[in-house]
């Protein structure tokens, strides 16, 4: 019997090695025949660990499993897929949360081995890549572009655009540059996509490497993902094995080259500018744009800079085609996105649906509300640059264009809920003290703007000269949105201006111990 306990960064957190190790003892003592499978994580990150067994009716789920209810689930049947435990949840594919979802990208996380191609090629992988090397550069930069696919990384650009401008840059060299320095709150997609199915990705660079004439690719991964670094390295050296990566990629005379860079935490290697002076080997100091890193990128070169969810949509899109892709979403959004449940919520985890939902679906339905039990009062969505949300607002459909009318954001998917208790005025100084940490230090709105802001908002905490106070926030803001060089000072107003408008009474008392 297949058994499988998931090896991912968030189930080995809550335990999974030891689950997977009691397992196999308990199993050897009573003489069960059991072959354990480490696989990625389905997502549902408020069940895990959750392991699964093959069954043939399909894989039967059990969670959250503790070392201690092995003996219990063994004695109940678990190797039949019996139902009859408090942790069985029936087969993983008809469990609501994940039965609800349209699962383009992730189709395959929680199912396959992450690091067995045997297993990624049974699960379409690698079709993509196949397809592209039939095709002209321009032909598959046109099928990116037929498939309405826009930046995920947050600022939903077209990514058929920005391919077609290296494309038509001529260069000795070019380069693709995978954007894996996930920093915003809350967001864990990049993460289970490298470390649950890395081969999409590598499959989506080589397309890219394909498309627009590059023949080395980077992926920049924040340090703090040590996992994901040892899978895609794995991953690397096995596709290369195989030649889906190298010289001579499945005997056509293409080369493509793929090697992983780490960051040194600081969240404005994710703005790309300064990724890509990091990746350089120098200070991650955000660079003026134009010229825009398509046409002098890494080393002065055209580079395609993606974000992970960009680049790995791409395999599917190549395989089943643009319209298969944009058939899904609304508007100008097509396609899917990787929304991510984090904060005070009772089912976190992973959810990847179409264009069109509604935050109350996702935190009311998928999400079950909060995890303390008290009522939902705002929700970040975004990231820690983009607005937070009053319930007025939730029930507007998730799409770019949509979000932004309002001046919020869909960013990268991350949605960060938060209960009745929350102190707005304390989380409007949460953004203001995250920009004064984390500004690269290049613009004087941001840089000294940030640090202002903070001590503006103590004071009407405070309760010092209250109007006054906030006349000048509201001024700091304007300053800091027109003046900023990038996303992290331009930005930083969004949360703190949310917060004034839609939680004012917030802003009236003085914070705790000062009452
Ligand atoms: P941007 O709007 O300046 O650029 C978007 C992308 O399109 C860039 O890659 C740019 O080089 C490219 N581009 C623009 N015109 C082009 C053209 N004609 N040809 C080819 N490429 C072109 O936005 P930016 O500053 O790169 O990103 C800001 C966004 O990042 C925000 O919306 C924010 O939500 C998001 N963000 C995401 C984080 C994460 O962890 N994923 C963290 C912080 C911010
Ligand atoms: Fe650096 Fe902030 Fe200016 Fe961006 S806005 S360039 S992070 S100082």
């Amino acid at each position: 019997v297949r058994v499988f306990v998931p090896r991912d960064t968030t189930a080995l957190s809550l335990g999974a090695d030891a689950v997977a190790r009691r397992l196999e003892r308990e199993a050897q003592q009573r003489g069960l025949e059991l072959t354990l499978v480490r696989n990625g994580s389905r997502g549902l990150a408020w069940l895990e660990p959750l392991v699964e067994v093959e069954t043939p009716a399909g894989r039967v789920a059990y969670g959250p499993v503790a070392p201690s209810d092995v003996p219990a689930l063994l004695d109940t049947g678990l190797l039949e897929g019996s139902d009859n435990h408090p942790l069985a949840q029936g087969l993983t594919e008809a469990i609501p949360y994940l039965a609800r979802q349209q699962r383009l990208t992730f189709a395959r996380i929680g199912v396959t081995d992450p690091l067995s191609i045997v297993d990624y090629l049974a699960h379409d992988g690698f079709r993509g890549l196949e397809a592209a090397l039939t095709r002209e550069p321009q032909d598959i930069v046109e099928e990116v572009k037929a498939s309405g696919l826009r930046g995920r990384g947050g600022a939903a650009f077209p990514t058929g655009i920005k391919w077609q401008t290296v494309l038509d840059t001529p260069a000795d060299q070019k380069y693709i540059v995978c954007n894996a320095d996930e920093g915003d709150s809350g967001t864990f997609a990049d993460r289970l996509a490298m470390e649950c199915d890395p081969y999409m990705l590598i499959e989506g660079m080589a397309i890219a490497g394909l498309a627009v004439g590059a023949t080395q690719g980077y992926i920049y991964l924040r340090s703090e993902y040590p996992l994901a670094k040892q899978v895609l390295d794995a991953a690397i050296a096995r596709a290369e094995a195989a030649g889906y990566l190298g010289d001579d990629l499945r005997g056509s005379g293409r080369t493509f080259h793929l090697e992983v860079r780490l960051g040194a935490g600081a969240y404005i290697c994710g703005e790309e500018t300064s990724l890509l002076e990091s990746l350089e080997g120098k200070r991650g100091l955000v660079r003026f744009k134009p010229p825009l890193p398509a046409i002098e990128g890494l080393f002065g070169r055209p580079t395609v800079v993606n974000n992970v969810l960009s680049l790995a949509a791409v395999p599917f899109i190549l395989a089943e085609g643009a319209e298969a892709y944009a058939n899904h979403g609304m508007g100008r959004s097509r396609g899917t996105l990787a929304l991510q449940l984090a904060g005070n919520v009772k089912r976190g985890g992973l959810i990847e649906l179409a264009f069109g939902t509604t935050l109350r679906t996702l935190m009311e339905d998928f999400g079950g509300g909060t995890a303390s039990g008290r009522a939902l009062r705002a929700v970040q969505v975004g990231g820690p640059l983009c607005a937070y949300l009053p319930e007025s607002q939730w029930d507007m459909p998730l799409d770019y264009e949509t979000f932004a009318e309002v001046g919020a954001g869909v960013g990268h998917g991350g949605v960060v809920m938060f209960d009745d208790s929350v102190d707005m005025a304390e989380q409007a100084r949460f953004s203001m003290e995250f920009c004064k940490v984390e500004s690269c230090g290049k613009c004087t709105p941001c840089r000294i703007g940030s640090t202002r802001g903070v001590e503006v908002i103590d004071r009407i905490r405070a309760n010092q000269n209250r109007d006054a106070n906030l006349a000048l926030l509201g001024e700091l803001c304007e300053t800091m949105e027109d003046g900023s060089l990038c996303a992290m000072g331009g930005m930083t107003p969004f949360p703190v201006q949310s917060a004034l408008k839609h939680f004012p009474d917030d802003f009236q008392r003085a914070p705790e111990g000062d009452r």
